[in-house]
């Protein structure tokens, strides 16, 4: 591990001086065709060990080849992946762990789940994509069929999370004209602090995160920012306010670090959006479809919002799929050409999310997130307290909180997590969030909890 990552240390101050010459010399050694797919699935099948302890030589051509063409928006912990099946994924070299982050909670059916796959591949000999120019018999189907689960008159169908929460504004600014009666160009939309939906510039203008925002401005006019978990404030603002059309929230904030709210809190968010005209936006895109052992978040304190955004498990991992779900007073203020995705409800993307909801459902996710997130919870009451500050969160969507005193950070965990055998990602310097898929069992998830334990009491004093 220490050797391998000085080597990565090595690799980014590499990429970092730009010097092309030097990258250039990388790619021109012989061997760089070893990591060829091909040869990552015959070398993950021939070896599967653990724990891990050596990422070698092709993991880190695939690093090299990464940083050189792929631009450098995102910290990678350095793990070079081409398999997943179930709660595992293999790297390059054969090395097998257990996914503690299911791509941000999108693989909650497990990675390839046989139905899912098997509905991609049948509908990928059919009919891919017509765009919505035309009706298509995958679109209906899957309509009746998401807003029949979930309680609405509509969906309207979008790729990417954050599409859906930019559809869900769009649609609320729609309403508060047309409905509302709010003047023209009028309208705001109020974000809870510490708010995360995506990474656009609408995204963007709501973040209370300084990083995201350093010189990516101008931003949206007509977004306004209230304390999350506070109802008071919520109250203060929409009650002096009618240019108000909508409040936007996650039940449960994920990459603010898994903070939960108080229990009320969101039957007190129905209650004033109610009370003001207000609609309520419920952004279950990381909450949603079993994460937190229901099948909505809000399903906890039985309330309904006025538009649920999802995405992610929509699809169960294998294509973007989103979607903004609605009564017909709110959707129906949209016209014909008004919005729209040429990928959006496509039908490869839509009988995929039909299968990805009918295995939620049918193998009853959300209760095995329930009742393997209270074991969860109990197994790390066992982490030392004199590390660990907090466990926090509901069903499989939890955090262990790092004393802030530590000398040690969030991501170093992950990376000896990584080298035991088990992949999570940090959010902030001192959260590491744990969200393994929902298909979990009982016996994985113990062994992933001594693997948690043991690694973080290893970093004791
Ligand atoms: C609550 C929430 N909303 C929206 C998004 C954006 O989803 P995407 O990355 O698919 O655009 C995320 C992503 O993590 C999220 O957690």
């Amino acid at each position: 591990m220490a050797h391998f990552g000085k080597s990565f240390i090595k690799l980014n101050a590499i990429m970092n001086r730009g010097s092309k010459a030097v990258i250039c010399y990388y790619y021109k050694m012989p061997g760089r065709d070893s990591i060829s797919a091909r040869n990552y699935q015959t070398i993950s099948k021939l070896k599967e060990r653990e724990p891990v302890n050596q990422i070698g030589e092709i993991s880190q051509k695939v690093f090299e080849r990464e940083l050189r063409f792929g631009a450098h928006n995102y910290e990678s912990i350095p793990v070079a992946l081409c398999r997943g099946k179930g709660v595992y994924l293999w790297d390059v070299e054969g090395n097998k762990y257990f996914d503690f982050l299911s791509a941000y909670s999108a693989v909650n059916q497990g990675h390839c789940h046989p139905k899912i796959i098997e509905a991609l591949k049948k509908q990928a000999d059919i009919l891919t994509l017509t765009s919505r120019a035309f009706y298509t018999d995958a679109f209906g189907e899957y309509a009746e069929y998401v807003t029949d689960l979930l309680g609405f008159d509509k969906v309207l169908p979008i790729n990417s999370g954050v599409e859906s929460g930019e559809t869900a504004c769009k649609l609320a600014r729609k309403w508060g004209y047309t409905k509302k009666g709010i003047p023209n160009d009028q309208a705001k939309i109020v974000f809870a602090k510490g708010n995360y939906w995506g990474r656009t510039i609408s995204a963007i203008s709501s973040s209370t995160d300084p990083s995201c925002k350093d010189r990516y401005g101008p931003f949206m006019p007509g977004f306004l920012l209230v304390p999350y978990n506070d109802l008071d404030a919520l109250e203060n603002l929409l009650k002096h306010d009618p240019h108000i059309c909508a409040f936007m929230v996650e039940p449960i904030q994920g990459e603010a670090g898994i903070i939960v709210p108080s229990p009320g809190y969101l039957k007190g968010v129905r209650e004033l959006c109610t009370k003001y005209n207000v609609l309520w936006i419920d952004d279950e895109v990381q909450t949603g479809l079993g994460r937190t052992g229901k099948l909505l978040a809000v399903d906890h304190e039985n309330v309904k919002p006025d538009m649920v955004c999802l995405g992610k498990a929509l699809s169960g991992g294998t294509m973007p799929v989103s979607a903004v779900l609605a009564n017909d007073d709110i959707m129906l203020c949209m016209k014909p050409g008004e919005h729209g995705s040429t990928y959006g409800g496509n039908p490869l993307g839509c009988r995929v999310a039909i299968a990805a909801l009918k295995v939620i459902v049918e193998e009853n996710l959300p209760e095995n997130a329930r009742r393997l997130g209270e074991i969860l919870k109990e197994e790390l009451h066992n982490l030392s307290k004199t590390i660990v500050n907090e466990v926090r969160g509901k069903g499989l969507m939890q955090a262990i909180v790092i004393k802030s005193n530590e000398n040690f950070t969030a991501t170093d965990v992950c990376l000896k997590l990584r080298d035991n055998g088990l992949l999570a990602k940090s959010t902030h310097r001192d959260v590491i969030r744990l969200a393994p898929p929902l298909i979990i069992n009982e016996t994985e998830l113990r062994e992933c909890c001594k693997i948690i334990i043991d690694t973080i009491n290893s970093f004791r004093k």
